[in-house]
C-alpha cells in the first residue's frame, strides 16, 4: 500500500471514532489558536506544532487500540509499530496498576525536639487527614507519615501525605492539601514549614506491563540478541539510560498527545530507575520457558484524564477520545504498554538491521 493510500485509510479510521469537526481540529486546520493558548499559559506569542502519528492495532489487556503519538523524532512511530506488531499476534500487552496514590511532602525546619515532633504529628494523623480532606470532595488523603531527615544543614522533619487522586494527575490537589495542613503541623512541632509540594517520584502509583512472544514468532538468534541487549542495559548505566530513553519515546509521546505532564513522568521514571543506588533499565527482556521472549516494564506513572491541560486543550481531548480511555489507571497502562512496544521495536531494530534503517 502506498503511503498516500495508508493516509486515506487512517483518516477513514479516524472518522469511525471522531466527528468530521473533530477530525478537522485533529489535523490542526482549526486546532489551538494563539488567543486560546494565551488564556491557558503565560506570555503566549506563538505555537509550536508537533506531529501526531497514529499506531493501529496495539493490544492492551485484550483491547485493540488506536494510539496517537505526539513526537518530533523520526523513527519512533515505526519502532512502536514494530514492537506492537510483534506482540499483537501473541495476546498483546498485559498491564496492571496500583491505586492512584500521589505523595505530598512538607518540609519542617527549626523543630526543637524532632522525635517529639514526629510523635505529635503521628498521634494527630487522623485529624490532619480530616483537615486535608476539606480540600476535595472526591480525592482523598488516605495516610500521613512523619520522619526525620538528616541533611547538610542539619536534621529536619518531613511530613508525607498520601492522596488517592483518582483520575486527575493530582499535583494541584496534593499541593493544596499540603498547604492546608501546614499551620497545624507548625503548631504541633513548634517548627516552621519551609516548603510543601508533591513529589514526582510517584512510587505508590505504579504500572507493570508484560509481553510474551512465543518461540518461533521471532527467530531464535534475534531472541538471544535482544536478551543480551537487555543484559547490557542491566549492567551498564550508559546503556541503561538510552534503553530507558527508548521506552520514554513511547510513554512521553502518548502523554504529550493527551495533554499530560511529560516532565513529571520522565523525572519520576529516571529517579525510580536509580532508586536501588545504581541506574537500571525500567524494562528487562529474558528468555521464556518455551524459548520465546518475555519483557517486563515497571515504572511510576502519574497521569490524568481529567483537569488541567487534559480538558482544556482541544487536541488532547480528541486524542483521549481516540484512545477510548476509561480513566487515569487505564491511560497509564496504555502509555506503559506503548513504552514497552517502543523499547522492543528499538531493540529488535538495533540487533537486526540497525537503527539507521528507520531514521
Ligand atoms: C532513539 O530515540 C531510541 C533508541 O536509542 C533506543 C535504544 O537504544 O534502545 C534507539
Amino acid at each position: 500500500m502506498s503511503s498516500e493510500e495508508n493516509l486515506v485509510r487512517l483518516r477513514r479510521r479516524l472518522l469511525e471514532r471522531l466527528t468530521p469537526e473533530e477530525v478537522e481540529v485533529f489535523s490542526s486546520k482549526a486546532g489551538l489558536s494563539v488567543e486560546y493558548a494565551d488564556m491557558l499559559r503565560e506570555n503566549v506569542l506563538g505555537l509550536f506544532h508537533v506531529p501526531i502519528g497514529i499506531v493501529e492495532g496495539v493490544v492492551v489487556n485484550g483491547r485493540v487500540l488506536l494510539i496517537p503519538l505526539a513526537i518530533e523524532e523520526r523513527g519512533v512511530v515505526e519502532m512502536v509499530i514494530r514492537g506492537a506488531d510483534l506482540v499483537a499476534g501473541c495476546g498483546g500487552f498485559t498491564a496492571e496498576s496500583t491505586d492512584q496514590i500521589m505523595i505530598g511532602q512538607i518540609q519542617v525546619v527549626g523543630v526543637g525536639d524532632l522525635e517529639e515532633g514526629i510523635c505529635r504529628v503521628s498521634s494527630e494523623r487522623d485529624n490532619l487527614l480530616l483537615e486535608a480532606n476539606t480540600v476535595s470532595a472526591t480525592r482523598r488523603a488516605v495516610d500521613l507519615k512523619a520522619r526525620r531527615l538528616n541533611t547538610e544543614t542539619g536534621p529536619m522533619l518531613i511530613v508525607e501525605i498520601y492522596v488517592d487522586v483518582k483520575d486527575s494527575m493530582g499535583a494541584n490537589v496534593v499541593n493544596s492539601m499540603c498547604e492546608m495542613i501546614s499551620s497545624a503541623i507548625e503548631g504541633l512541632t513548634g517548627g516552621r514549614v519551609n516548603m510543601a509540594i508533591l513529589t514526582n517520584l510517584s512510587s505508590k502509583r505504579m504500572v507493570k506491563v508484560q509481553a510474551r512472544i512465543p518461540n518461533g514468532r521471532i527467530d531464535g538468534e534475534a531472541v538471544e540478541r535482544i536478551v543480551k541487549a537487555s543484559a547490557f542495559a542491566e549492567a551498564d548505566p550508559y546503556r541503561a539510560v538510552t534503553h530507558n530513553k527508548g521506552i520514554m519515546n513511547g510513554v512521553s509521546a502518548v502523554l504529550l498527545a493527551t495533554g499530560n505532564d511529560t516532565r513529571a513522568v520522565e523525572a519520576g521514571a529516571h529517579a525510580y530507575a536509580s532508586l536501588g543506588g545504581a541506574y537500571k533499565p525500567l524494562s528487562i527482556w529474558t528468555r521464556g520457558v518455551d524459548g520465546g521472549l518475555v519483557g517486563t516494564l515497571e515504572m511510576p506513572l502519574s497521569v490524568g484524564t481529567v483537569g488541567g491541560v487534559v480538558n482544556s486543550h482541544p487536541i488532547a481531548r480528541i486524542n483521549l477520545k481516540l484512545l477510548g480511555v476509561e480513566g487515569a489507571a487505564d491511560l497509564g497502562q496504555i502509555a506503559a504498554s506503548v513504552g514497552l512496544a517502543a523499547n522492543l521495536g528499538a531493540l529488535y531494530t538495533l540487533v537486526t538491521e540497525g537503527v539507521k534503517s528507520i531514521q
